[in-house]
């Protein structure tokens, strides 16, 4: 009965069923992009050759993320269970220097967000490229061929993609040649103009006929170098050619039965991740029941205390010591647990936790599950939205500002407002911290869910919600992504409540002392799919215009 109750109320609440496909899912932020992975499945690809055709896809059908001038991970599964995570994170370039965004009075500037300094070393075409070496079926140029494509026969521009331009006008309209192509001189595109991008057509046949190096040492690289030198950019063909993407460990953490395989360092994702859910575990947060101001307050409190963490020791463990082990261990997960009360703990009484000097030692998302049971969850990025801004004259692809993710000074907030100290700190060839979070959940053994997403800081706490409303709340993957979600992150001091919170709820959070703030934005757009018995459930984000599409 009770059960019975629990499942009209929750179905009556949010009451979306998820895309249902028998063998193959693929999830991925723009419909094309979807459909060109679902053909790629179907033309006997695996789950990792459809993730590289809808990565090159994305980089031309969603300029604002997609990418081959960004960065991104990538966590597999493979069906035989082998796990992996391939980092390939953008690198500050050899020239690049611990207070190189800072005036002469020592204050940020606005360099490491636009423009051509912005720019950290691409690794997209180099991740991509070590996946398909490692896992892939199908033929390399196969792959990059359906982006070709479209960048040269043209896209349909859909409203969201067609708004999305037009609302960057002030990051790209600084840059001539971003400017022409993606704003049309200015004049804008409508939804429904067929978008043709020529150059980015002929950089992506170059990287489909003479493969992967083109993009680092080809005529491309060359381009790029070119460019980057004329406009005081820092990349240079060496820093090209040096870049190198990186197979990681995955974390493995535990929760309530299941087994979450969770992004490593550079990622702050995993150890958040796992740290948050051992917290809330400690806490019995669920009991609160969904929507209670309770709940909400245990998932504050359980955020600010690891946002104060991430901020201090959190950074690239090839340059730092990153103490996963601790940050991640019963015995700290407890004594973190056990500094939460039933009020709000200003954050500036919350410092990082003890952890012993010495320890033994706008992004995107895609999701795919193909007919074997192989599964992927990739986050790659421009960071900010269409990055740096920057187009490289004669190539067509926009340049990330992944730059901006360093701690460009301590305790100066980044465009996320994240802050960060030393272990983040700028240095030549270091990845800078990232919250993307590629996450994969088993249960005995078996895949139940592949998921991730775009959103900054956000990114850790909104894919987090959409594991527990599955895990704790027995939601189906859509509902359990469509849910309000909260967010808070230590610094600044406030508890974000997307719009779906009742007002009474927000009214209780502020009488125990948190500073709320409502309709700030949605929390990640988060895109998942989950495995039931015999049948794929696939969901897009109900905050985007995502695609869920299968077989
Ligand atoms: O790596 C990071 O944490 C950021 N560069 C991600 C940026 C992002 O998600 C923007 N999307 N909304």
């Amino acid at each position: 009965m009770k059960a019975l109750l629990t499942l009209l109320l929750t179905s009556s609440l949010f009451a979306h069923e998820p895309v249902r496909a028998r063998k193959a899912m693929v999830v991925a932020q723009e419909p094309i992009a979807t459909d060109v992975g679902v053909d790629i499945l179907k033309r006997g690809g695996n789950a990792y050759d459809a993730a590289v055709a809808v990565a090159f896809a994305l980089a031309v059908t969603y300029p604002t993320a997609g990418n081959i001038g960004g960065g991104g991970f990538a966590l597999i599964r493979t069906a035989s269970g082998e796990t992996n995570f391939i980092d390939f994170r953008e690198k500050a370039p050899a020239g690049a220097t611990r207070d190189m965004y800072l005036d002469k009075d020592g204050k940020p500037t606005r360099d490491s967000v636009s423009g051509w300094r912005a720019v950290g070393v691409p690794g997209t075409v180099r991740g991509l490229e070590l996946m398909h070496k490692k896992y892939g079926k199908l033929k390399w140029a196969d792959l990059v061929k359906p982006s070709v494509g479209l960048a040269k026969n043209g896209f349909e521009l859909s409203y969201s993609v067609a708004r999305g331009l037009k609302s960057a006008e002030r990051q790209l309209g600084g840059f001539p040649e971003s400017k022409r192509l993606y704003l049309n001189n200015g004049a804008f595109y409508d939804a429904g103009y067929r978008l043709r991008l020529p150059e980015l057509a002929r950089t992506l046949d170059r990287i489909a006929k003479r493969g992967p190096n083109e993009f680092y040492e080809g005529q491309t690289a060359k381009l790029l170098a070119d460019g980057m030198a004329k406009n005081g950019g820092l990349v240079t063909l060496e820093d090209l050619k040096a870049y190198q993407a990186k197979e990681r460990k995955p974390l493995m953490g535990k929760y309530h039965g299941h087994d979450i395989i969770a992004s490593p360092p550079p990622s702050s994702g995993g150890i958040g991740m796992i740290q948050m859910m051992g917290v809330l575990d400690r806490l019995d947060y669920a009991k609160a029941g969904m929507g209670s101001a309770k709940l909400a307050h245990a998932l504050a409190e359980t955020m600010r205390r690891y946002y104060a963490d991430r901020s201090q020791f959190l950074g690239d463990p090839d340059f730092v010591k990153v103490p996963v082990a601790t940050l991640t261990s019963p015995a700290y997960v407890a004594q973190r647990a056990a500094t939460i009360t039933d009020r709000a703990t200003p954050s500036s009484e919350i410092q990082h936790g003890p952890v012993p000097a010495e320890e033994s030692t706008e992004t995107t998302q895609i999701s795919i599950v193909d007919k074997d049971g192989n599964a992927l969850s990739l986050t790659y990025t421009l960071n900010g939205g269409y990055g740096s801004g920057v187009t490289a004259p004669g190539l067509g692809f926009l340049l990330n500002n992944e730059m901006d993710d360093f701690s460009v000074k301590p305790g100066s907030p980044n465009m996320y407002g994240a802050v960060g100290g030393q272990a983040n700190a700028i240095a030549p060839g270091k990845r800078m911290l990232s919250s993307m979070t590629p996450t994969i959940v088993t249960k005995d053994g078996k895949l139940l869910l592949v998921i991730g997403a775009p959103g900054g800081t956000r990114i850790i706490t909104g894919v987090m919600q959409a594991i527990l409303n599955v895990i704790d709340f027995k939601l189906n993957i859509q509902d359990a992504i469509d849910a309000p979600r909260l967010h808070h992150q230590w610094q600044p001091d406030r508890l974000y409540l997307e719009r779906g919170w009742s007002p009474d709820t927000a009214e209780i959070l502020r009488k125990m002392g948190h500073t709320v703030e409502t309709g700030a934005g949605g929390v990640s757009n988060v895109h998942g799919i989950l495995v039931e018995d015999r049948w794929l459930q696939g969901a897009p984000d109900g905050r985007s215009n995502g695609k869920a599409a299968g077989y």
